[in-house]
């Protein structure tokens, strides 16, 4: 589009805006019918793409075209004014948290079966983020058993109770839902922060933790939903606040584990009521007394870092955990690291230059050993590296940068895409675990094809044609040949029930 900058200068944005926007999007841009638009949710939204949606709305959607109404200039003068902050900035305090719950109590004398005819373990859920949607689908016979609307824009790695019964989806403007697979039904929601990141689940399914943007909290939850705290994710002296990058489930250690953005600190928040007490003394200020203790029970326990870490990983016995640093600029390196969760420090610094994306790596046995092997987002190839000499054993080529790798214990090859490589986002590779070597690759020319998941048994690799009339496509895992496809809309994640609640090695956490 041709603008004149000076006519969409002269624009009142913000007039604008409460004129046309604010009656979905809300006054202070957090959100109501429609998504928030902040700078961090609109961070994945390229401002081509932001003016494109302005100017013609979106096709199936209530998003309305603007283009005749506010004409070229108004439609840039907004497309920019939604990425400035919010001034002041938008606040959700906990009682803002607790009145945003909802609660549907289950109908009396229900029971506790499923209303479907499928093996509850082998359940895949699948998000569709193409039209804000997620459909279940029986991971036996590869059919859809139900399909229903989601929030808007849900995280990947939607989290689930111990037994596999209910699932926690995250969506980007902080929204948790607690849905049960079995009765098909939203049991409960709650807006936990204006921008989130995250949700974790405990492994006793007690508790439910939501790592937000914004506001700069963590925000812990019973089962039901209910806040039982929030935290503000600073410094020990308040001076300082950050983002939260992740927050995952350390099963072994009855703890989450935090990482925080804009802080080199992290979190371990234990939910064993038998926690030891903690004294922050040790570690950070010396002055404040080392006899000054905490409760460990849901107590913050720092690690100090050298630099924040945005993306994680833990070796199998959780004592360690894997960490990357995202490069300040663009051409800058990303380190990556050990962090000892018992020592509270670094303990060895992890050889993989590039950008490693971490949180997706798996672990496997090979040669003995057992080995961590994680993607790239820079170069293109499978890292992998020794987890007890932390040492790289191989650099696995692939033929482009890819985001998820996945395999099974039942399966002797991992599967890797390139989807984030111009060329090659239409190839998965197929890695044979003893060699590591590439023995295959299965295609789907010009589309992109991402994120695979097995089925319980291992038997079957599920991928996505991660496009807005793209496909759940169904591998046997030996043959590589493609048995089934079933239509979905950019499903750009796929979760097997018994995968996620008993930790498969081969899928991320
Ligand atoms: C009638 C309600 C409504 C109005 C009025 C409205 N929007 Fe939207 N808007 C939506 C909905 C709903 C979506 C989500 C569409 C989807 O599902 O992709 C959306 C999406 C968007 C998106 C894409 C967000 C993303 O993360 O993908 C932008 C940008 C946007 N709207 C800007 C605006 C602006 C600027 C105005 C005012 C000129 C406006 N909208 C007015 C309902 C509305």
């Amino acid at each position: 589009m041709g603008v004149d900058m000076a006519a969409a200068q002269s624009v009142d944005a913000k007039a604008l805006y409460q004129q046309h926007c604010a009656s979905c999007h809300g006054a202070q841009r957090t959100g109501l019918m429609g998504p928030a638009l902040l700078p961090e949710s609109l961070e994945r939204l390229r401002p081509a793409e932001a003016t494109q949606v302005i100017a013609q709305g979106r096709p199936a959607t209530q998003m309305p075209a603007f283009a005749d109404q506010l004409g070229a200039a108004g439609v840039a003068a907004l497309a920019a004014y939604i990425r400035t902050p919010v001034q002041p900035a938008p606040h959700w305090s906990d009682e803002e948290i607790r009145a945003s719950r909802t609660f549907a109590e289950a109908p009396k004398d229900e029971p506790a079966q499923p209303l479907w005819h499928a093996d509850p373990m082998n359940l895949f859920v699948v998000v569709e983020g193409g039209d804000h949607h997620v459909s279940l689908v029986d991971g036996d016979r590869f059919e859809v058993i139900a399909r229903f609307a989601s929030r808007f824009a849900l995280h990947g790695g939607p989290k689930f109770s111990p037994d596999g019964r209910y699932v926690y989806f995250g969506s980007r403007d902080g929204w948790i839902t607690k849905y049960d697979l079995w009765r098909l039904r939203v049991v409960a929601e709650v807006r936990a922060g204006l921008n989130m990141r995250n949700v974790a689940v405990s492994s006793d399914g007690r508790w439910v933790m939501a790592a937000n943007y914004l506001p700069h909290t963590l925000a812990l939850f019973d089962a039901d939903l209910h806040l039982r705290q929030t935290y503000s994710a600073a410094t020990l002296d308040g001076k300082t606040s950050s983002r939260v990058s992740a927050v995952y489930d350390a099963a072994p250690r009855k703890s989450f584990v935090v990482a925080l953005k804009d802080i080199p600190e992290l979190w371990e928040i234990s939910y064993d009521p038998k926690a030891a007490p903690i004294f922050d003394g040790y570690v950070h200020d010396y002055k404040m007394g080392e006899a000054i203790a905490k409760p460990g029970f849901l107590g913050v326990h720092r690690t100090p870092l050298e630099e924040p870490l945005d993306d994680f990983f833990f070796d199998q016995s959780y004592r360690n955990v894997l960490g990357a640093t995202r490069p300040k600029s663009g051409d800058g390196a990303a380190t990556a690291q050990v962090v000892n969760l018992d020592a509270r420090r670094k303990i060895a610094d992890l050889p993989i230059a590039g950008m490693p994306h971490l949180g997706s790596g798996i672990t496997f046995a090979w040669n003995g050993s057992t080995v961590l092997a994680s993607p790239n987002l820079k170069g293109g190839t499978i890292d992998v590296i020794d987890m007890k000499t932390w040492k790289p054993v191989a650099s696995i080529p692939t033929p482009g940068p890819g985001f998820f790798l996945r395999s099974h214990e039942a399966t002797p090859y991992a599967w890797a895409d390139s989807m984030m490589s111009p060329t090659a986002k239409d190839t998965l590779t197929i890695i044979d675990k003893a060699t590591l070597k590439p023995v295959a690759t299965v295609r789907e020319p010009g589309k992109t094809l991402a994120h695979v998941e097995f089925t319980k048994d291992g038997k079957f690799a599920l991928a996505s044609v991660w496009e807005q009339d793209g496909a759940l496509v169904v591998y046997d895992a030996a043959t590589f040949k493609e048995v089934k496809r079933l239509p979905m809309c950019k499903p750009v994640g796929k979760y097997n029930v018994w995968n996620k609640i008993t930790r498969s090695e081969g899928t991320s956490h």
